[in-house]
């Protein structure tokens, strides 16, 4: 048997929870495809044993949240049938009618929508701020705030908060704080050791990393937060299911690796960009000329992509540019192997300008992807 290191996460990735013994010595746990677990006729009436109905528990899935949890340093993870269904169970777990929640307003737009629209059904109040500043929260802060709702760097503007900041202000008024740390992943940022209550991911994204599956998961300390969510994600059934469980931790296992290129080829083209004389500024935390990057290098220890650009031209310009490319697929996600391009404005009516585009760097050739955003970009205004 490997000896691994339970805070390594490379270690914790390959081998963590991977119970050799009690699979017949598979390198690779099977995938309990079961929706029950029966119970033997002589433990009739006795306490709940470990594994029961499918919408509450699975070996295969509880596997994934083992390794999550342990890479977040956190004592317990749920994973979900997607992101949003995370975010949405979290943000219902631990808000009642009459709360008020804070969140950012750059946050992913389901989440806006889903805190604005569904939680606001309920007489659920809500701030946004920008949260680039530790006096927003303090200044949006009601005697009834419950929640203070993150997501850094945000995955439009790439916006960061100061996690640890946010957390000390939230503790001292008894204030649940939820960050959506998707683009870091938990190896780049750990916001559960900064202070932060709940630690979310779209597992569609960097985590899956092949863009083949939706799923989601939260990672949190405490029996009662933990029993908390997982109460409103059997409640509601949101569940991630056995083969999504599965092909989650398949994803997890090359995740390193992969950021890791997907981080250095785009840093490298945001960084060749920013001196392109039809974009007026690139948004990439890991850029020395971002104004959040000074946070950024002392709350996370590596970056990904994707980055956003703004172009020197208006909506129609900006709309040729994306036309013209040819590596980068037109679409909503990231974090897969396959280049991505994004043009929010006519997808998001509340998108901050009509010029900015995203850009998700995949796993092609870095060479190939500047030869390609070059030839696009000048062609604009020409
Ligand atoms: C930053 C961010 N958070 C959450 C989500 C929602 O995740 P899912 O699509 O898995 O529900 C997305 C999806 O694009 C996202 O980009």
């Amino acid at each position: 048997m490997y000896n691994f290191h339970d805070d390594n996460d490379l270690d914790i990735i390959a081998h963590f929870g991977d119970d050799y013994e009690k699979h017949n010595d598979a390198v690779i746990p099977p995938i309990y495809m079961t929706s029950l677990h029966v119970t033997p006729k002589e433990a009739v009436g006795g306490p709940p044993r470990e594994y029961f109905y499918g919408r509450g528990d699975n070996p295969t899935v509880e596997l994934f949240e083992k390794k999550i949890a342990a890479l977040e340093r956190a004592e317990h993870a749920l994973a979900f049938g997607s992101g949003m269904a995370a975010i949405s169970s979290c943000l219902l777990a631990n808000l009642s009618a009459g709360d008020h929640v804070v969140a950012v307003d750059t946050a992913y737009g389901p989440t806006r929508m889903f805190i604005s629209q569904h939680l606001g059904k309920f007489g659920i109040e809500n701030t946004f701020i920008p949260g680039d500043d530790i006096a927003q929260f303090e200044a949006a802060c009601r005697p009834n705030t419950k929640v203070f709702y993150l997501e850094s760097p945000s995955s439009m503007v790439f916006l960061l908060q100061d996690l640890r900041a946010v957390a000390a202000l939230a503790a001292k008024r008894g204030v649940v704080t939820m960050i959506d740390n998707s683009w870091a992943t938990p190896l780049y940022q750990k916001p559960i050791t900064l202070g932060v209550d709940i630690s979310i991911h779209t597992v569609s994204k960097y985590i899956g990393g092949h863009s083949d599956i939706i799923a989601g998961v939260a990672s949190m300390n405490g029996e009662e937060m933990w029993s908390r969510v997982r109460d409103v994600r059997s409640q509601f059934g949101g569940i991630l299911g056995p083969m999504e469980g599965w092909l989650a931790t398949r994803g997890l296992r090359s995740m390193p690796l992969r950021i890791r290129e997907h981080g250095r080829s785009a840093l490298e083209i945001a960084r060749r960009l920013e001196t392109h004389p039809n974009i007026a500024r690139v948004r990439h935390p890991g850029l020395d000329s971002d104004p959040g990057h000074g946070l950024a290098v002392r709350q996370m220890a590596g970056f990904t992509s994707p980055f956003s650009i703004e172009l020197r031209c208006g909506t129609e310009g900006a709309r040729e540019f994306v036309k013209r490319l040819k590596c980068f697929n037109l679409g909503p996600s990231w974090g897969g192997f396959e280049s991505m391009v994004t043009m929010p404005y006519p997808i998001m009516p509340d998108a901050p300008q009509s010029n900015l585009i995203r850009l998700h760097i995949g796993l092609e050739d870095t060479e190939t992807l500047y030869a390609d955003l070059t030839a696009s970009l000048n062609e604009i205004n020409k």
